[in-house]
């Protein structure tokens, strides 16, 4: 558990603790939460990557809101851990940033419920997302693998429908440190991007990536398929980038990316790659899209 010291001692200030309610319109009385527990998984900083990512790319829209964005972690866990990092990092991006811990095994948040502080609350509650309003944020990480992949589309859809406009949706998958992820990033309209994230020293090749893509990837791996088309690519421009791994594995990478970006509709540039991330539109890379 994180250390003690992030809960502020005595009792929370008041206006900070929607927790535990359920606003009307997004949960009726009485019914269940939408979804099914599953593995509580989790670690300090394992989000790191996508944390990063988040506030690089979407902090201009948290700051433009005129209410206090509210971000949701969606499925934290057995720990609070990312959603108060989720917290901390989005304040770099907006001081006014809240973030709604919600999870659907009711022991979890009892556990969390310690960790609340200002800006930071821990709700019971599913895929209905039971905060007050429409989150500029929602990041479910490690949450969707343990469904069937047949339950994605309704999920996003129906994520999607609670966000802000102008809102993100982020979902994905990483190891246990995080050191390789790969997530989608959906706006109101649907998914937008696909992300491969990871720490550059680790990787033996950029399909290293493909154990950790989202649910909706994962089982298209498979020849006849874009995402299998762009891994197979993508390792084909690290080889021929060899030369540059005297240089470090950084510069290497950027090499990749750069040949890449001849093929494949990336739509991030150098200051991605040197985070040693590659983000390129859901549109190449959805299901069948070949
Ligand atoms: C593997 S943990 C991931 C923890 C954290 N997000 C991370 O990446 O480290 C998945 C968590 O999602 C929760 N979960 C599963 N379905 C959910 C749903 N529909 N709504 C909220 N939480 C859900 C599970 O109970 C579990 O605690």
């Amino acid at each position: 558990m994180p250390p003690r010291t992030t809960r502020p001692a005595g009792p929370l200030p008041a206006g900070t603790r929607p927790a535990g309610t359920h606003p009307a319109g997004t949960r009726p009385a009485g019914t269940r939460p939408l979804g099914t527990p599953t593995r509580g998984t989790t670690n300090p900083n394992r989000l790191r990557r996508m944390d990063r990512w988040i506030a690089a790319v979407h902090g201009a829209a948290l700051r433009r809101s005129e209410r206090p964005p509210t971000a949701v972690d969606l499925g934290y866990g057995a720990a609070p851990w990312t959603a108060v990092e989720l917290l901390e990092r989005l304040r770099t991006a907006d001081p006014r940033a809240r973030v709604a811990g919600v999870e659907i095994d009711p022991a979890r948040v009892a556990a969390a419920r310690p960790y609340e502080r200002e800006g930071l609350t821990f709700v019971h509650g599913g895929f209905e997302v039971p905060v007050d309003g429409a989150p500029a944020l929602i990041r479910a990480a490690n949450v969707l693998r343990q469904y069937d992949e047949g339950q994605v589309a309704a999920v996003w859809a129906r994520l999607c429908a609670r966000l802000a406009p102008g809102g993100l949706l982020v979902e994905g998958t990483c190891d246990e440190i995080g050191r390789r992820h790969v997530w989608v990033a959906l706006g109101p309209e649907g998914p937008r991007t696909v992300t491969f994230a990871t720490r550059l020293g680790s990787l033996d090749r950029p399909s290293d990536l493909a154990e950790r893509l989202p649910k909706a990837l994962i089982h298209r791996n498979v020849p006849g398929e874009p995402v299998h088309a762009f891994l197979r690519d993508f390792d084909r421009a690290w080889a021929a980038a060899a030369p540059y791994a005297s240089l470090g594995a950084r510069q290497r990478w950027i090499r990749t990316a750069r040949d890449l970006a001849g093929d494949w509709p990336l739509v991030d540039g150098r200051r991605g790659w040197r985070q040693g991330e590659v983000t390129v539109r859901w549109s190449a890379l959805a299901p069948g899209a070949a």
